[in-house]
């Protein structure tokens, strides 16, 4: 999971400006005074390092911080790397941070990711440090050995025990579901993403927060995010004056009180905790409440606590409901994979081949961490294309860029799950939904688990056309919004 991609107006130096021309609030006026502007295009042409870094993306500086922030984002993406016939390609936008490259080529962002000195931008992801009211860090947003130490300390969470017991929760709370789809009017008809988002949170609490959580409770922590996600992470470019006057703006103060009431849903889970102990041995809670010294405060327990609750449930949930969707506009597709997953038993799914194909090209199609991760370079590297890279560069590496790259998949917007029965090594090296090195994606193995559990469960019983076609969204990840889908149980 990403931010999306921004920069922080008036933190300092316009990189690709000359110095005297630094202020960005002065830059920006003037763009929108001309209404025009080239104006980093047109200037940027004077320096010799243009030469060799990659090019920008077309259209003015405005132009840029308009589709960085806005959903459009992944899309625009696609649209200039196809403009541009190249992967690469700089963004215009006024920060301290050095050059802002969008990353595109699965080997050059493989190249970034694996290197022992790339780091994460700590100017954009401390953004994800305002949803838990206080600002503590958890590992999300953070480097260095207060990274190393909260990711240590939480890995062993990831065994299989723990994948086995939230399988398990996933089970129940898909039976639970598949039973009221049966009784409620119109019969088997669902919102394909609410469902996923319900049964996966309540899957989450319970394996590995020791939490039930209630109807309302969920309703209510989903809509507080929502909230706190809009202003705190979409808007990272314009914070800092959000945060002066922050009691001028009624959305600010809204996502302030969602922020506080995230904090006390979290503050109800670690009571329940601590005052019933834990459940089971090796759960996220557990080792984050009993390790003082990665976790050295209550608050940043639960700061660690909520980023897990965070990144652990709607990535799960919309992916699973992409899939589903693929499967629902392609019933030849969920056909085959019906009559697979019926030679096999509940306990072996997950060893159905074709099941990993419909699934990996569903995360490929519609990868939820759309914007994928950002890294600082910290050494000089080069493109594919032989662009230079230099060192200290910000590079975005977007999922949605890389794995719709059609030099590797053919017709690389087409759901084709059977391009995986013999990939080549490329494709395989291209796929990197939880991206890759160190600071990648520490939930893939839990993740990967409950989509296989709950989507086997869901195929193998019933037949899933489109009932109503929803509209795609993106903000922090790629979701689709009111799309509904019928189920009829298979005779
Ligand atoms: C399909 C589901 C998921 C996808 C596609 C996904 C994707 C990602 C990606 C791309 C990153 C790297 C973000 C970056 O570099 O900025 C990441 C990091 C992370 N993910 Fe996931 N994720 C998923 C599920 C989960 C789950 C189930 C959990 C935990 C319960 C989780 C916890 C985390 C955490 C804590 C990090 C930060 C790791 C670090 O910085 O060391 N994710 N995820």
């Amino acid at each position: 999971m990403a931010l999306p991609l921004s920069g922080r107006v008036g933190d300092g130096l316009v990189d690709e400006l000359p110095l005297v021309w630094s202020t960005p609030l002065l830059i920006c006026a003037i763009a929108t005074f001309l209404g025009v502007a080239k104006v980093t295009s047109l200037l940027s042409g004077n320096r010799k390092s243009a030469e060799t870094l990659p090019p920008y993306a077309p259209g003015s500086m405005l132009k840029h911080i308009e589709m960085v922030t806005s959903k459009e984002y992944p899309w625009w993406l696609l649209d200039v790397a196809e403009k541009l016939g190249q992967r690469c390609f700089r963004v215009s936008i006024p920060s301290s941070m050095k050059n802002k490259i969008i990353i595109g080529e699965h080997t050059t962002a493989r190249r970034i990711l694996t290197d022992p000195l790339s780091s994460k931008p700590i100017e954009i992801y401390s953004a994800m440090r305002f949803l838990n009211n206080k600002g503590d860090p958890g590992m999300f947003t953070l480097n260095g050995p207060s990274w190393h130490s909260k990711r240590k300390a939480s890995a062993n969470a990831f065994s299989s025990n723990l994948i086995r017991r939230m399988n398990e929760a996933a089970l129940d709370y898909t039976d639970v579901f598949v039973e009221n789809l049966k009784s409620e009017e119109p019969r088997g008809v669902f919102d394909v993403s609410e469902a996923m988002l319900s049964v996966v949170l309540s899957a989450l609490t319970e394996s590995a927060f020791d939490y039930v959580i209630s109807v309302e409770e969920s309703a209510d922590m989903m809509h507080d995010l929502e909230l706190a996600l809009i202003e705190f992470a979409s808007k990272t470019p314009t914070q800092i004056h959000r945060n002066w006057f922050s009691w001028l703006i009624p959305e600010r103060r809204r996502a302030v009180a969602a922020t506080l009431r995230l904090r006390e849903l979290m503050c109800r889970i670690m009571n329940n905790y601590r005052e019933n102990g834990p459940k089971s041995d090796g759960t996220i809670i557990q080792l984050i409440m009993e390790n003082d010294s990665a976790f050295k405060t209550d608050d940043e327990k639960l700061a660690q606590l909520l980023e897990f609750f965070i990144a652990g449930h709607e990535t799960t949930a919309y992916s699973i409901s992409w899939v589903l969707t693929c499967l629902a506009r392609n019933p030849q597709i969920q056909a085959k994979l019906r009559s697979e997953l019926s030679a096999l038993t509940p306990q072996t799914w997950s060893q159905s081949k074709y099941l990993q194909m419909c699934i990996k090209e569903g995360m490929r199609l519609y990868p939820v961490a759309a914007a994928g991760s950002i890294r600082n370079v910290g050494k000089d590297l080069k493109t594919e294309g032989g662009f230079i890279l230099p060192k200290g560069s910000t590079c975005f590496i977007p999922m949605m860029l890389v794995l719709n790259n059609p030099d590797v998949y053919e017709n690389p917007r087409e759901y084709n799950p059977s391009r995986w029965e013999h990939p080549t090594r490329e494709m395989m090296d291209c796929f990197i939904p939880f991206s890759l090195g160190k600071q990648n994606c520490i939930g893939q193995s839990l993740a990967n688990a409950e989509m296989q559990t709950i989507i086997s469960r869901l195929c193998s019983e019933f037949d899933i056309s489109v009932e109503e076609e929803g509209r795609i969204e993106f903000f922090l990840t790629l979701k689709q919004i009111g799309t509904k889908l019928r189920a009829k149980k298979v005779e």
